[in-house]
């Protein structure tokens, strides 16, 4: 029985106690997803970041709760199988403060915020899958606002994916925290695929034949 790791939500990097970075996804999509593979009777890992709490965790699947995309790469890594689907659907902040200070830091130090690049789990993960037999199925998403097709395929490529769905966030209706969403499938074996505008949920279920169809391809 095949085993699905999905990931959904942001990443929050903290830069004291009280602040941090992040960005505005929920985790909806994510969550629809694991909820899809779930109702399927699949073994399933959903790894959230801190993003609506309505989807935070999916009954039925092992939920495990992170906040930086350090702490999402760990938990990513650890819960890899042989043979298994990752879905990142989660957009984990790509950058995170050099420094982070114990105490909250005073109006009056004026600070400079000086960042550092997080790791990229799909490329970790890519690493971690040239040692597993069978092969684990890599499935990212890419938003963009501008030259959409160009930098999903270029993603599909340089992150060693099998597949991508691309999501066009400058339209309306689309994209972080939005109820529905439209998305483009492209898969390694040169497959493209429309997925119009739905809800989120129908999405899911879409997401998840687009993936069992690949993988039977694949097999
Ligand atoms: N992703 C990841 N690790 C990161 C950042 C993103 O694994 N540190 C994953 C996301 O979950 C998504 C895919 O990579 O499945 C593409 O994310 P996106 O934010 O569109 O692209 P980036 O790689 O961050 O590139 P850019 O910001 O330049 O578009």
């Amino acid at each position: 029985m095949r085993h699905f790791v999905v990931t959904s939500g942001p990443t929050r990097e903290y830069l004291d106690p009280i602040r941090y970075i992040s960005n505005p996804s929920t985790g909806r999509m994510g969550h629809a997803i694991a909820m899809a593979a779930v109702r399927r009777h699949y073994q399933v890992t959903y790894i959230a970041g801190p993003g609506n709490p309505e989807y935070s965790s999916v009954v039925g699947a092992k939920n495990i709760a992170v906040t930086s995309t350090e702490d999402m790469l760990a938990a990513v890594l650890e819960s890899l199988t042989p043979g298994c689907v990752l879905v990142m659907a989660a957009a984990p902040a790509d950058y995170r403060p050099k420094m982070r200070s114990p105490i909250k830091i005073k109006k009056r130090e004026s600070p400079q915020l000086q960042l550092v690049a997080n790791p990229d789990i799909l490329q970790e993960a890519a690493r971690r899958n040239t040692q597993f037999s069978p092969r684990a199925i890599l499935v990212g998403f890419a938003a963009e606002t501008h030259d959409t097709e160009r930098y999903a395929l270029a993603k599909l490529r340089e992150k060693d994916l099998d597949m991508i769905f691309l999501n066009d966030v400058s339209k309306p209706g689309m994209g972080f925290g939005a109820a529905t969403n439209a998305l483009t499938m492209f898969s390694k074996d040169g497959r493209r695929r429309e997925l119009p505008l739905a809800s989120k949920e129908e999405l899911g279920e879409k997401i998840l034949d687009c993936i069992l169809e690949y993988a039977v391809a694949e097999s």
